[in-house]
């Protein structure tokens, strides 16, 4: 694991942003909690999806479906069947199992002992639903969430009286059984996506495709994602997935090296049909202007809110050498300034006393506390010298600090200081949630 990447995943532990799942047993198979700190963060992330998606265009509706579904969704989509498996291979000494693709020798890269034949490996989650623990009773865990969003395709048009071209958006859990899980949170077993299907007419499949593949690639820039730290890999036929008929896989340059964090589709009439054909329902679209009857195809966006946490979180750390803390012994160290844009910050105002042995200054910072909390994401902190605290909300991103002096009792003001410009100010504590909302909204 790279230096950079053990150090994210040390301060994501120590800062409550991300927790190993069931840890105090050991750990269980790649999973994981996301903190004080982190939950904040994740929703920040959901949010701004959600609003890019289905507030900011005229045609998207959003969708919450269930996790479980009928087992025979899984038949039609092709998850069950060779689609959605890898090749496995196990050594025949050591038993540790691999994934044939990602092997270089055809040796046990562990022991150098012999591998078995491969052998296909489904990644579905099976559960069981209902008393009875028999064949009949099994179903899956959703490995994809965009199987909800098709399945009530008719439903969607006709309550919404939709015309096509028009998209569903819904974010939520999906489970894989990975085989090869690692990285982190980056290939977790249970993981979130926000996904969006644009169901549009055959012929303007590759026009959208281009867009969504554009726009996808802009909100990751827009979020504070250098250009060079992305590309978009177009897949040729033979690796994409069972039901793509053209593939772009967005990367990001982690640490670790380049990985997919989000793929844009275009599914065809792939899933419409086959769900047509398992149900036995009429799934086309009937356009009343041109009298065409036809399935649409679709165009899919689909990102993992953990590997979008990630990216964003490796961009945002930021080790700076002195320069920042003027104070002699800080401005030695190492400062560690989270950098990540003011949307996603899972704090954006921390209110600091000047000193904490002064009941006083106590008493009024914890009145502006009080006075934000309902407003922002807020922390109180009087631990420690001010310096040491300022450090401490640079670590996890804070926006802003604002810090309650002997100054601040007179003028019933304080000094605001700005995460990246190092700049202070003194505020009105009367303009105060004026003044904060103009600084974290635009
Ligand atoms: N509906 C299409 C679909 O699921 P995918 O490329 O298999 O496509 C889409 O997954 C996104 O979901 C990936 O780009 C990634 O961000 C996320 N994802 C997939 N498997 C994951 C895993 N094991 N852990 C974390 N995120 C994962």
């Amino acid at each position: 694991m790279p230096i950079q990447m053990q150090k994210i995943i040390s301060l994501c532990k120590r800062r409550g942003f991300i927790f190993q799942s069931s840890e105090i047993y050991g750990g269980f198979g790649s999973c994981y909690d996301f903190g004080p700190l982190g939950v904040e963060m994740k929703n920040n992330i959901k949010k701004v999806w959600w609003a890019e998606m289905t507030k900011k265009q005229e045609d998207i509706v959003g969708l919450d479906a269930a996790i479980l579904m009928s087992p025979r969704v899984w038949q039609a989509s092709g998850h069950l069947t060779a689609g959605f498996a890898d090749e496995l291979v196990e050594c025949k000494k050591c038993h540790k199992r691999f994934k044939k693709d990602e092997l270089e020798k055809n040796q046990c890269p562990e022991c150098g002992g012999e591998l078995t034949k491969p052998r296909k490996f489904n990644l579905m989650m099976k559960t069981f639903v209902g008393p009875i623990e028999d064949e009949a009773a099994v179903t899956y865990l959703r490995a994809e969430t965009c199987q909800g969003i098709y399945v009530n395709f008719e439903n969607v048009l006709n309550s919404m009286r939709q015309k096509l071209p028009f998209g569903i958006a819904q974010i939520g859990k999906a489970f894989r059984n990975e085989i090869t899980p690692g990285n982190f949170i980056f290939r977790a077993r249970e993981f979130e996506q926000m996904e969006m299907q644009w169901f549009c007419h055959p012929k303007e499949a590759n026009k959208f495709f281009d867009y969504w593949k554009k726009e996808r690639i802009k909100w990751h820039t827009n979020l504070g994602i250098k250009k060079e730290n992305l590309r978009a890999i177009e897949i040729p036929a033979g690796k994409r997935a069972h039901y793509a008929q053209r593939q772009v896989d967005i990367e990001y340059h982690f640490p670790f090296g380049w990985g997919e964090i989000e793929g844009v589709h275009n599914r065809g009439d792939w899933d419409l049909s086959n769900h047509a054909k398992h149900s036995g329902q009429d799934l086309k679209y009937y356009d009343e202007t041109t009298k065409e009857k036809y399935f649409p195809y679709i165009i899919e966006t689909s990102g993992g809110v953990g590997r979008s946490f990630l990216a964003f979180l490796c961009e945002a750390y930021q080790e700076i050498k002195g320069g920042r803390t003027k104070t002699t012994k800080a401005a030695k160290e190492v400062e560690v300034v989270l950098k990540i844009d003011k949307k996603l910050a899972p704090i954006k105002v921390a209110v600091l006393p000047l000193v904490r042995n002064k009941p006083k200054l106590v008493k009024k910072a914890k009145e502006v506390y009080q006075l934000l909390k309902p407003h922002f994401t807020c922390q109180y902190d009087e631990l420690g010298s001010i310096g040491r605290r300022y450090r401490r909300q640079d670590e996890i991103g804070t926006i802003l600090c604002l810090t309650i002096d002997f100054e601040s009792l007179k003028q019933d003001d304080l000094t605001l200081r700005d995460r990246d410009t190092m700049k202070q100010e003194r505020i009105k504590i009367k303009d105060l949630i004026k003044i904060l909302k103009q600084k974290l909204e635009n």
